[in-house]
């Protein structure tokens, strides 16, 4: 019997972690699966995704900078698709049609409850950026009842359009000044989701953000410490954790959505640590 055949698409896409990771879970899981990494030409997005089904592919996860894309060029979304306005997980249903999920959120979230033991419910929680990786994190976020959750960002006007979505659970502000016009208590959990570690530069924050309870997460993940949790251990962060749980705990979903089997996440999170 032939392997059922899965990809990411992505631009660029050879640093993807994704084709191990799913490799890891047919393997565990003795699925019948194959999963390769397609780098989609810029504009040609679209064809790609077509040609892929047309040729018998069964699903595809999708990474930057095509998560608005494919959210626009599915004819059906999942619930949680629909309010992030994105898509990293597409496939066809019985009818041909292509439908869109977004599992990055439930991601973020497992890997902090259960991975990491963090507790948002009550919490003050303070989410660095305001773009496509934000975007699909907000809603699952927001469903576990923070007390309170600050959108903060460098262009204050994105932040908004964000939590207009979600008022007035949430609420946007300045990235320099994350909600402090005075002496404010230090939030409980801080998720960076901005792409400043990718040019080298820090997202200014004022270092009151942080106390020795503070949970600091960076959805990037990087060999050693990214920059932003390099800077939050200095300012005595309680702990530090990186997007790699992330990356698997949203595949996993992607997984469980496509084959109906959910796969063992913590062997497959220690095996990428570790090698
Ligand atoms: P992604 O899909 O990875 O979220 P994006 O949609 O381009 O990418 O969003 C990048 C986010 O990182 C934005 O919130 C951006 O802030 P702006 O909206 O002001 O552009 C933020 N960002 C990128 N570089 C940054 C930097 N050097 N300092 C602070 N924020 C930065």
């Amino acid at each position: 019997m032939n392997n059922d055949l899965y990809a990411v698409v992505g631009n660029p896409i050879s640093h993807s972690k994704s084709p191990r990771i799913h490799s890891l879970f047919a393997a565990q899981t003795g699925e019948a699966v194959e999963y390769t990494a397609i780098q989609a030409p810029l504009e040609e997005f679209a064809e790609t995704v077509r040609e892929f089904f047309a040729k018998g592919g069964k699903g595809l996860n999708v990474t930057v900078p095509f998560k608005e894309q494919a959210w626009s060029l599915a004819d059906r979304r999942s619930e949680r698709a629909e309010k992030a306005g994105a898509a990293n997980t597409l496939y066809q249903d019985e009818q041909g049609r292509l439908v869109a999920d977004n599992t990055d959120g439930v991601g973020l979230v497992t890997d902090l409850k259960v991975n990491a033991g963090v507790s948002l419910s009550g919490g003050r929680v303070l989410v660095l950026g305001a773009g496509g990786a934000v975007r699909g994190v907000l809603g699952p976020l927001l469903a576990e009842n923070p007390g309170e959750l600050v959108v903060a960002n460098r262009t204050v006007i994105k932040a908004d359009g964000l939590v207009s979505l979600f008022r007035p659970q949430a609420v946007a502000t300045e990235l320099s000044a994350c909600g402090f016009e005075a002496a404010t208590d230090p939030f409980d959990v801080i998720i960076n989701g901005t792409s400043a570690s990718l040019q080298g530069d820090l997202p200014p924050v004022p270092a009151g953000v942080i106390s020795p309870e503070t949970v600091v997460y960076d959805m990037m993940y990087a060999a050693g410490d990214t920059p932003f949790n390099a800077w939050a251990r200095g300012q005595g962060a309680g702990k530090v954790l990186d997007g790699l749980g992330m990356l698997v705990e949203q595949a996993a979903e992607s997984f469980r959505v496509w084959r109906g089997v959910k796969p063992e996440t913590a062997p497959v999170i220690e095996e990428l640590r570790n090698h």
